[in-house]
């Protein structure tokens, strides 16, 4: 497992598994099958509806809570609400969280970020993230808090580097964290001829080449499966490497294609959306 040493020296896993669109039942299975197969980073999200369900595979695993590395996010609705933090411990049913995002860059992320400042000083997580922070919102951010983020969770993947908040992070030594790795499963990615071809002569899958791409760009990636085999094959990372000619390669597929725009409007709908956790 490649480690990254967060700008506060908290460390974490380069790769982890994702739990969007999963429900409470399909999470519990991918994150517990995700355990058992080696995986130690597990990334969930309030807006996801189903934390409490990873909390549960986590002590269900037998994998002890120091070796586990948690990533979640607090959604626009709860910005102002100042027990946010302690809802979403109850919920993992954990003590202390690794790494907490603030979800979307709408609504009063000031006060959001401000109760993750708190947060931090109390212990109550380990490192602060921002998630869809993108240019200008990026830039007022760093205007605004005191203490800086350690961690970066944006779209990016073969079709849309994300080069602007690559070259950001770079800057401001905030580790960067790829959402939709694999394109959020579109064939045409991979289906790829060039990545094909890349994946047979090193006899992995087309998806094995596209998260080792993650890794040796220094991303930390966390692909989505509710699948047994993918899962595994997702974590057979590390006996690899792609060569300078095939990261060349792969540089080439960038097409400016984002899987989803973040636009005034969608930004507006999820300020509006509030959360309704059904699952008990
Ligand atoms: N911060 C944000 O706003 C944000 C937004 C979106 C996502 N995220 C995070 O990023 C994570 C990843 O995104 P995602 O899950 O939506 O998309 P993704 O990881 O890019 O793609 C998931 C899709 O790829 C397929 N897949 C996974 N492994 C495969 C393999 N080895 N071979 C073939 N297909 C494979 C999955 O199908 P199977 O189930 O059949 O394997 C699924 O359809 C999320 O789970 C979430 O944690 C964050």
């Amino acid at each position: 497992m490649r480690i990254i040493e967060l700008n506060n020296h908290v460390r974490m896993p380069a790769l982890g598994i994702g739990t969007f669109q999963l429900s409470p039942e399909e999470a519990y299975q991918s994150v517990l099958e995700a355990l058992k197969v080696g995986f130690r980073l597990i990334d969930t999200a309030n807006a996801y509806l189903n934390e409490r369900a990873v909390g549960r595979a986590i002590k269900d695993s037998g994998v002890s809570r120091g070796e586990i590395f948690i990533s979640t996010k607090i959604w626009p609705t709860e910005y102002e609400n100042p027990n946010a933090v302690e809802e979403t411990l109850e919920r993992l049913g954990v003590d202390y969280i690794d790494l907490l995002f603030l979800h979307q860059p709408v609504g009063n992320w000031k006060e959001g970020y401000r109760m993750l400042e708190k947060a931090l000083a109390e212990g109550k997580i380990k490192a602060i993230g921002v998630s869809n922070f993108e240019g200008q919102f990026l830039m007022d951010l760093y205007k605004e808090c005191k203490v800086k983020p350690q961690v970066i969770q944006v779209e990016a993947h073969p079709f849309f580097w994300n080069k602007e908040v690559r070259r950001e992070a770079a800057i401001k030594d905030l580790a960067f964290m790829s959402w939709f790795p694999l394109g959020h499963g579109d064939p045409a990615l991979l289906e790829n001829e060039t990545v094909k071809k890349i994946a047979e002569a090193h006899k992995k899958s087309p998806a094995q080449v596209i998260l080792r791409w993650h890794i040796q760009c220094g991303m930390i990636v966390i692909p989505g499966s509710k699948n047994k085999e993918h899962i595994k094959e997702d974590f057979e990372l590390f006996d690899f490497e792609l060569n300078d000619k095939e990261m060349y390669d792969m540089a080439y597929l960038h097409k400016d294609k984002r899987y989803h725009e973040i636009t005034a409007d969608s930004l507006l709908k999820y300020l509006t959306t509030p959360l309704t956790y059904e699952e008990k």
